[in-house]
Formats: C-alpha cells, structure tokens, sequence
C-alpha cells in the first residue's frame, strides 16, 4: 500500500526532525520541500535581485532546474547541478526563502515537483502547504507547533551547532517575522487543513514526541 502523510508547521516546530525519524521508522521517503524553496531564495540572491519583486523572481524561473537526491538517507537538492547542502541553512536563506514563498508563480513552479515524488512513491513530506495544497488527500495530516520561545532556542541551538553566529534574540524577531510572512500570505498561507492533527510539542524532546506521533501515524493507517 503506498501513502502519504503531511506535516506543517511554522519554523522550529521540529518538523524535519520528526518526520526523519519517521520515515526511518516507516520505511518510506522523506521529503523537506523548504529546502526547494529556500533553493529558489538562494538563486534569486546570487542574482542579486529583490525575492519580494514578483515580475523579476518570475523571470528567473525558466533559468532554475532543481532535482532532488538522497545521500545516505539525507535529501540533497541540486541547483542546475549543483548540491546545495548547507548553503541554503543560512538566516539570510531563511528569509529570502519566504519572500519568494509568497509568489503565486514559484509555488505553481515547485508544485510538479512535490507531486510527481508522492505519485510515485510513499512519502513523509514536511512544509506550509502539504496538507492543504501539495497533497490534499493525504491519509495522515499533522500540524506541529511549539511556543514562539520554544522553537527560537531550538532554532537557535541548531544554528550555533552548524557555528553560525547569531543571538537568541535575533532569532526570535527573525522567526516571529517570517511565520507571519509564511500565515499571512494570500497564497497557499501556512495553515493547519481543516483535517489536520494539530500537535504542541512545546517542551518535548524530539524522541518523545516522535514516539507520539507514530502511533498516531500508526493508527490512522492501520498498521
Ligand atoms: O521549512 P523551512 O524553514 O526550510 O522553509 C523555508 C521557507 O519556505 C518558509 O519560511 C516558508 C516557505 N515554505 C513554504 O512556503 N511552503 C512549504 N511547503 C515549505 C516552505
């Protein structure tokens, strides 16, 4: 049987980290559809053009072939060839990634992508728009949140262990500022689907909460 199960969420909820574990668990692909995103914000900046123009981000679409991969389990998303890794990590590749996430025309862009993967295999997809957008028929749907304090010093951990520098405070202004971007938006806005599990994992390790929800997975599929 092959199915798909959705996770969204705001940034720092713990989505990745779940649904790895997940999809570990279950045998099935994983797919992070930021990291398609964030590569768009990442073309667009090294084109030194402004992610909020909607006309010029457009135009350079044509120019943009992305592909997915996996390395030893790990998903790489590859720019006209290149492996992208931790390039697209960054707090500056945050923010470009959800000024071009608001484009009507880069989310119709990615939308094959995202699809084409789910037709043909079973997956664990995380981002915005998978429960409501990408695929609405999903059999599982998870909305994960956390307190805004939660996610920024989980962010914030997460980014000094790569050894960025940055502050607890800016990654909290910098996360308040992007969710509302990512909710707030006409287009495909980052909301829970009407038939969406909602999850607070605030305060919760990620093991603890990864236990949690593949029972829940567990029991909506039947397994
Ligand atoms: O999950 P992330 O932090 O890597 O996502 C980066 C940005 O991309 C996020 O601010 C909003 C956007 N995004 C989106 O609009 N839809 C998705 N399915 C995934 C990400």
């Amino acid at each position: 049987m092959s199915y798909q199960i959705a996770i969204d969420g705001p940034s720092g909820a713990g989505k990745s980290t779940v649904a790895k574990a997940l999809a570990a668990k279950l045998g099935i692909i994983y797919v992070d559809t930021g990291a398609l995103y964030r590569t768009v914000g990442y073309y667009v900046r090294r084109k030194e053009t402004d992610p909020h123009d909607a006309r010029l981000v457009t135009a350079l679409l044509p120019e943009i072939r992305l592909e997915l991969g996996y390395e030893n389990g790990a998903q790489q998303v590859y720019l006209n060839g290149e492996a992208m890794g931790d390039k697209i990590r960054t707090p500056e590749m945050s923010m470009y990634a959800s000024a071009v996430s608001a484009i009507g025309a880069v989310r119709d862009y990615l939308l094959d992508t995202q699809r084409s993967i789910a037709e043909r295999h079973s997956v664990i997809m995380d981002g915005r728009d998978i429960g409501t957008v990408i695929l609405p028929n999903a059999q599982v749907k998870i909305f994960l949140t956390a307190s805004n304090e939660c996610r920024a010093e989980r962010r914030y951990r997460e980014l000094t262990a790569k050894g960025i520098e940055t502050t607890y405070e800016s990654v909290l202004r910098d996360m308040i500022e992007r969710d509302a971007n990512d909710r707030n938006r006409e287009v495909a806005p980052a909301v829970a689907a009407e038939d969406a599990v909602v999850f607070d994992n605030t305060g919760m390790e990620p093991e603890e909460c990864a236990e949690a929800l593949y029972r829940l997975v567990k029991e909506k599929l039947g397994l």
